[in-house]
């Protein structure tokens, strides 16, 4: 896949899926400008890229709740490539607990980080990529979107939110060309998925038909192929990578 001299946004880059999309993103060609919420791993990343590849990243360290720091983000950008072809709305967090425990502030707080923000993100780049006449938009969701988790009411209700924004965004911004998609994972070795505990790990390999956990590549391999120049004619879609577990 060419990703050559495109210009490409991943927020929740320092590490996980994000930092695995990003290296393949650069590994492709493309300019990578990173976000996330933690100084030194996302420098770790940033180095890393340099590394392979001898390009410099751009980087900002930032809430992914902040609308004011999103616009910054974009104009920045703008002023250094002069466009924006992907973006990758990845920062994700969660706050498990049992709707009976959860708190308002433990639902506001996942929507604003999960959801709200592919809203405010989107909107940003709408902009140059309607001037452009073309974009990519890549949506993490997840398969607690689609099948709903005990535990998860305010994780899951963000990731189906994804679903509905990313079909309702795909339909609004067809005619420009822009294509807008979501991935959803099943279970991926990352930190987020490490805080489950080696029982319930075993427990849901067993129900997964492929055996295993995702790792962090097989997701990457997915968002590179939507957003390369192959996918043009794909939009509007949810896919799942999960090892079968929502067949
Ligand atoms: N790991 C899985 O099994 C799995 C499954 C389904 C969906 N997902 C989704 O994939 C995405 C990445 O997951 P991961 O496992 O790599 O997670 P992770 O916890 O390893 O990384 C999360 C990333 O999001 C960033 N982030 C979180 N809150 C932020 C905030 N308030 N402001 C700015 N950045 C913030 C972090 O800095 C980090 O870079 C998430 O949206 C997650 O919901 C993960």
């Amino acid at each position: 896949m060419n990703l050559k001299d495109k210009v490409a946004i991943i927020t929740g880059a320092s590490r996980g899926i994000g930092k695995a999309i990003a290296i393949s993103f650069a590994k492709a060609g493309a300019k990578i400008v990173l976000c996330a919420s933690k100084p030194d791993l996302l420098a770790q990343v940033s180095g890393e890229i340099e590394q392979l590849t001898g390009q410099k990243p751009m980087h900002f360290v930032f809430d992914i709740r902040d609308g004011k720091k999103i616009e910054e983000v974009v104009k920045k950008t703008l002023d250094t490539h002069s466009r924006i072809d992907i973006l990758v709305n990845n920062a994700g967090t969660t706050r498990d607990k049992l709707l009976a425990l959860m708190s308002e502030e433990d639902w506001d707080f996942v929507l604003s980080t999960n959801l709200k923000s592919v809203f405010l993100f989107t909107k940003a780049v709408l902009r140059p990529m309607i001037k452009q006449r073309s974009g990519r938009i890549i949506n993490m969701s997840s398969i607690a979107g689609i099948t709903g988790n005990a535990g998860q009411a305010n994780y899951a209700a963000s990731k189906g939110g994804i679903i509905a924004f990313t079909k309702t965004a795909g339909k609004e911004l067809a005619k420009r060309n822009i294509t807008v998609n979501a991935i959803a994972p099943g279970f991926v070795e990352t930190d987020m998925t490490a805080q489950l505990g080696e029982k319930v790990i075993e427990e849901v390999k067993t129900r997964i038909p492929l055996g295993r956990f995702g790792t962090t590549q097989d997701i990457a391999s997915l968002a590179l192929f939507l957003a390369s120049e192959e996918a043009s004619y794909i939009t509007g879609q949810v896919i799942s990578v999960d090892g079968g577990l929502s067949m």
